[in-house]
């Protein structure tokens, strides 16, 4: 084994950063020895260098992180500080300073991936972040290496852990969306400011991570179709449950079936209670693979948190120092396939609505009516009246988004129909 220590510097020492500085002290030993060289911990950097921060030399905090990205004699830069700057800055300095990367940070991923895959290639550096998508699931790497000989053709998943928690607990205490955010934010789950997590920006983040790597085509953040789950309501729930279904946010990252385009979508979905993605309970998240040749493939665990988080930076370390020891660098940026990204509009999945309408003669017929206008074809019609008024629950067969669009359209300019109460897509089945 090589004595000579290779040197990391740890960029951010909050919930993630403390846990990989601990386990690399903890774990040194077992490091060392599955690498081939000891990892030591030459700097870290922070906002507020005064917090005591327990198992870490206080000589190696500092608050200047370009000048520690800079000093030359550092191998990895591991960056948990998260958001687009200064982490792009600084990564961009690392490479440029002979430091291969260790990322978390899916936002910075999914805006500026290529360039910083484009800069580290040139600077023969790595770039690794398994801890950008689902916390400790394997999935960056399960797709990058493992699947290389397959094709794959779908990924389906639940990739944000507060969402998650929070339309659980509506599905298993009938709660509404706010009472189970605020205890989703008493818990911890959800942070102060939940927008990034409720309105799927996290999620879409994540899926075009996951479609670009899946597809080996370029996927940026505004190729990917986004829609909250702030407007998800008790009964959603209780229709879903009719349907034996559960609801979930999901990002779901398609081939088209004849093979040249691609889509990438995050949506709140009902799903089968059959389905797997149906039993994800709580903060966990899971996605599922599916392949040409390996099939169906489910990944599952925690999504977030220090210590998962921290294991996937840590695989991501000691991959990235066993590159640097053979003189090689890992699997890089795979765009090859360069598939177009198709609108919103091309894709193809089933449709749960739900009308107020009048209840009359005729109403159901006109209604009817104006789905086959559209090309839209009727699966199930539910309805239940009372005092004139009626609910009408329609569940279609597959059809292009944007032939639903125009059915729901159509249908608000009814006189019959009072209002469209909720639009929902079905998957998984
Ligand atoms: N906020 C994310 C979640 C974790 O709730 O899953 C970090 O991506």
């Amino acid at each position: 084994m090589r004595t000579r220590p290779l040197k990391v510097a740890l960029l951010g020492c909050g919930v993630v950063g403390s846990e990989v500085a601990r386990i690399m002290t903890t774990h040194a030993d077992d490091l060392a020895a599955r690498i081939g060289a000891p990892v030591e911990l030459a700097g870290v950097a922070v906002r507020r260098p005064t917090k005591v921060r327990e198992g870490i030399d206080p000589s190696l905090v500092t608050t200047d992180a370009t000048a520690l990205v800079k000093r030359g004699d550092i191998d990895v830069v591991v960056e948990v500080i998260g958001g687009i700057e200064p982490a792009r800055s600084l990564i961009t300095t690392a490479f440029e300073h002979g430091a291969s990367v260790v990322s978390a940070n899916k936002a910075l991923l999914a805006q500026d991936g290529a360039a910083l895959h484009a800069l580290a290639e040139e600077q023969g550096r790595d770039l690794y972040y398994e801890a950008a998508v689902a916390g400790a699931i394997p999935l960056i790497r399960p797709l990058r290496e493992s699947l290389a000989g397959d094709k794959v053709n779908r990924v389906l998943g639940i990739v944000n852990g507060t969402t998650n928690f929070i339309l659980d607990k509506m599905d298993s205490t009938g709660a509404g969306y706010q009472e189970a955010l605020d205890e989703a934010t008493a818990l911890g789950y959800a942070e102060a400011d939940p927008t990034a997590d409720v309105e799927g920006f996290d999620a879409a983040a994540k899926a075009a991570i996951l479609a670009g790597i899946a597809f080996h085509t370029r996927v940026r953040l505004d190729d990917v179709y986004r829609e909250g789950m702030t407007e998800v309501t008790a009964a959603d729930f209780a229709s879903a449950k009719e349907m034996g279904c559960t609801i979930k946010l999901l990002a779901i990252c398609e081939r088209a079936a004849d093979g040249g385009s691609v889509t990438a979508r995050v949506h709140p979905a009902m799903i089968p209670l059959s389905h797997p993605l149906a039993s994800v309970r709580g903060a966990y998240n899971a996605v599922f693979v599916e392949s040409d040749a390996s099939g169906q493939l489910m990944f599952y665990g925690p999504g977030a948190g220090g210590a998962p988080t921290a294991s996937a930076v840590l695989g991501d370390l000691v991959a990235v120092c066993r590159n640097k020891l053979s003189g090689a660098t890992g699997p890089g940026d795979s765009a090859y396939a360069q598939l177009p990204v198709s609108p919103m509009g091309e894709v193809v999945t089933r449709y749960h609505i739900s009308l107020d309408v009048a209840d009359k003669p005729g109403v159901l017929a006109q209604v009817a009516t104006v789905f086959a206008e559209h090309g839209v074809s009727i699966d199930t019609v539910r309805q239940q009246g009372k005092d004139g008024e009626a609910s009408l629950v329609v569940v279609t067969h597959r059809a292009s988004d944007a032939s639903l669009n125009g059915t729901v359209e159509a249908l608000r300019n009814l006189d019959t129909v009072r209002g469209v109460a909720s639009i929902m897509r079905v998957e998984g089945e």
